[in-house]
């Protein structure tokens, strides 16, 4: 199949399977009455089962963060100088549940083979797919999500656009790997912003892999708390949460908390910390009264938290074989 075509079967198939928000909100408030209310959910191992009050159809994301694929090829060797380190960090690694060895390669594979059997509607990519942009690997996912058939998401992680040592501000190498060689895996949509309606949720992808959050990103969250669907919150970076010490919307984060801009050679948090719109997207996150979840990466441990009564979770690193799989249940499910 075309690259072209395999991007329209995506596209087709995404919407086929969505519904509009408007039809989306209708299916909730059949069952009860707005207010809108959170549903119900449990977790047993990295499986997340939701319970939507008057969901009709079921809807099962496998979500993939932080695989760290590093495999690379002529093409990448005018690069080596930046990509050194990173080709170096995840060779070999240990199955999150086994213990034995394993690598990206096997790991990534091994989970696109589980969400095919499981029939997933969707497969969400949660950043630091890649431990830098190498087009070896780039093209490498592409070829193996197009062989799936299901429809995916990806949103970049801090590793995905960087070539450590690499004059730039992170938010210019962002935009310049992004809308290069990563452009083939955001079939169309805007690097930094995606809505996906499947079976009556609602998926937004954002990506904070710089750790800030962009006026457009905000006025998009915005948008979709106003039209009142439920939907949940894909991202690289986790929001903060209190007692952590680490997320998107940190007030500690910035130059004084960063010990690693040396090691990765990038740009040094700002001065100032978080801008006030990534502070104000904290906030509205949390406040959010049609948020269902939020689901990120980045730390390598599966975690959860809960903060304002909306839950947040992390998935471990895809590098071990990890991911999440999380269920929309009906009633009848
Ligand atoms: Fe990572």
């Amino acid at each position: 199949m075309e690259r072209r075509s395999f991007l329209n079967t995506l596209f087709i198939a995404s919407a086929g399977l969505g519904l509009s928000q408007n039809a989306s909100a209708e299916i909730f408030n059949k069952s009860k009455q707005p207010p809108f209310r959170r549903c119900d959910f449990s977790v047993d191992d990295n499986r997340i089962s939701y319970f939507p009050e008057g969901l009709t159809t079921p809807l099962k994301i496998i979500q993939i963060s932080d695989t760290h694929l590093w495999m690379d090829d002529m093409r990448g060797e005018q690069f080596i100088q930046y990509s050194k380190r990173m080709s170096k960090a995840y060779n070999v690694t240990k199955h999150f549940r086994t213990g034995e060895p394993l690598n990206p390669v096997k790991a990534f594979e091994e989970v696109l083979d589980m969400a095919v059997k499981r029939k997933a509607d969707l497969i969400a990519m949660t950043g630091d797919i890649f431990s830098f942009p190498s087009e070896a690997a780039i093209e490498w996912v592409y070829e193996k999500l197009k062989n799936t058939g299901i429809p995916c998401l990806y949103i970049s992680g801090n590793h995905d656009w960087h070539y450590e040592g690499m004059e730039g501000s992170s938010q210019s190498l962002r935009e310049i790997w992004t809308k290069k060689r990563l452009n083939i895996l955001y079939q169309g949509n805007d690097p930094m912003m995606a809505s996906y309606k499947l079976n009556g949720i609602t998926v937004l992808a954002i990506d904070n892999s710089t750790y800030e959050i962009l006026p457009g990103q905000l006025e998009f969250l915005r948008k979709h708390v106003r039209e009142g669907a439920p939907f949940i919150l894909m991202m690289h970076i986790p929001m903060f949460a209190p007692g952590r010490s680490y997320g998107c919307g940190d007030p500690s984060w910035g130059a004084k908390t960063d010990t690693s801009f040396g090691l990765e050679r990038r740009e040094r948090w700002p001065e100032n910390g978080p801008s006030q719109v990534t502070l104000d997207f904290h906030r509205e996150v949390f406040s959010a009264p049609s948020l269902l979840g939020i689901f990120a990466g980045h730390i390598h441990r599966q975690t959860i938290d809960m903060v304002s009564g909306i839950p947040q979770f992390t998935a471990d690193a895809n590098a071990t074989g990890a991911y999440l799989e999380i269920d929309f249940r009906t009633a009848k499910d």
